[in-house]
């Protein structure tokens, strides 16, 4: 069974994206046969104002990935534009989409609300879940690591697969099913939802100095004014990184802060000691990546034709089933 996912490059990857799809993804390559990747179309149709980032944050994203442990070998890893069988699958799929199918989608509805300053009310971004269908359909792939935000796009991907299916005669397409993400439940240092527009982001990247000072800079629990006083790590933002970060230490941390034994000012800075010894050898092992000439250039390359056999594959079948051009 072929696993695909996909991670839009707008920004740099951080911890949030530690705990939640990079940890997924280590499992699964493992068991399947795995395809990454970035899907720098899916970033054009909110960044196409500035879409000079794209780019770059593509390549950081990947040497973040390799650097993490998803390995080139047992994995597929592109870039989406490069794997033109994409778009014509898309466009393909757009000629039998039903517009209600995606007017209707909740994430539109959400996207159109929350991202009023980008202007999104284009035909691509309406467009979003039907690529992402095309994403997956042209490797077949029957699991879709995602986040829950992403289901709705998976339902949609699976009833272009069905009329797909139904209106040419024959099951050419999977119908695929998500595999949760395990959702973190990691806010960003100031206690809001992590977001890089909030600088609130603790960065896989960031160096030691940068760690220690935003870790320092947390919010604890806003009830505990004096050292004497019991804090609540259950609603202690430090705390919830302790629980995802340090399996070893946190019942010891619980405990004491629950009996005042450590002040946050102490909790805080052993936090930081934890998170930069973390991220430092996979900082490291991306800093020598990205200094190898050519090599993150290589996997990009050889994943790319990878994926283009596996995907014209797929094109041709579509072409036979429903010939439109012979
Ligand atoms: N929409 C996904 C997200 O924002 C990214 C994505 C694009 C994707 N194509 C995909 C995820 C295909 C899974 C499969 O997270
Ligand atoms: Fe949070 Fe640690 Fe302070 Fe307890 S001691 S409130 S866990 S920062």
């Amino acid at each position: 069974m072929r696993v695909l996912s996909g991670m839009r490059p707008t920004g740099r990857l951080h911890l949030g994206h530690l705990a939640g799809v990079l940890s997924q993804w280590k499992q699964l390559q493992d068991k399947y046969e795995c395809l990454f990747m970035s899907a720098d179309l899916h970033a054009l149709l909110s960044e196409y104002k500035d879409p000079s980032q794209i780019g770059v944050y593509s390549r950081d994203n990947i040497a973040d990935w390799l650097a993490w442990g998803i390995s080139p070998e047992s994995s597929t890893i592109f870039i989406q534009s490069q794997v033109k069988q994409h778009i014509e699958l898309f466009f393909i799929f757009s000629a039998f989409t039903p517009l209600g199918w995606l007017t209707r989608c909740p994430t539109f509805k959400d996207q159109v609300k929350q991202l009023k300053d980008k202007d999104i009310n284009n035909l691509g971004f309406l467009g979003y879940p039907v690529l992402q269908a095309a994403d997956i359909l042209i490797y077949k792939a029957g699991y879709v690591p995602v986040g829950e935000d992403q289901l709705p796009h998976l339902e949609i991907s699976r009833e272009i697969a069905r009329r797909f299916n139904f209106l040419y005669k024959k099951e050419i397409f999977p119908y695929p099913q998500p595999i949760l993400s395990p959702a973190p439940k990691l806010l960003g240092t100031d206690g809001r939802k992590m977001s890089k527009s909030y600088q609130n982001c603790i960065y896989l990247s960031d160096s030691p100095e940068e760690v220690e000072s935003k870790v320092k800079n947390m919010f604890t629990d806003p009830q505990r004014i004096k050292r004497t006083q019991a804090g609540r790590p259950q609603i202690c933002n430090v705390y919830s990184y302790y629980e995802l970060f340090a399996p070893d230490v946190r019942e010891e941390i619980k405990q004491d802060c629950l009996a005042a034994k450590i002040g946050c000012t102490d909790c805080k800075k052993k936090l930081a000691g934890i998170l930069k010894k973390l991220l430092e050898p996979a900082r490291d092992k991306k800093e020598n990546l990205l200094k190898k000439k050519g090599y993150i250039s290589d996997i990009i390359d050889s994943g790319r034709k990878k994926a283009e056999v596996l995907a014209e594959e797929t094109l041709s079948q579509v072409k036979e089933t429903m010939p439109f051009a012979r």
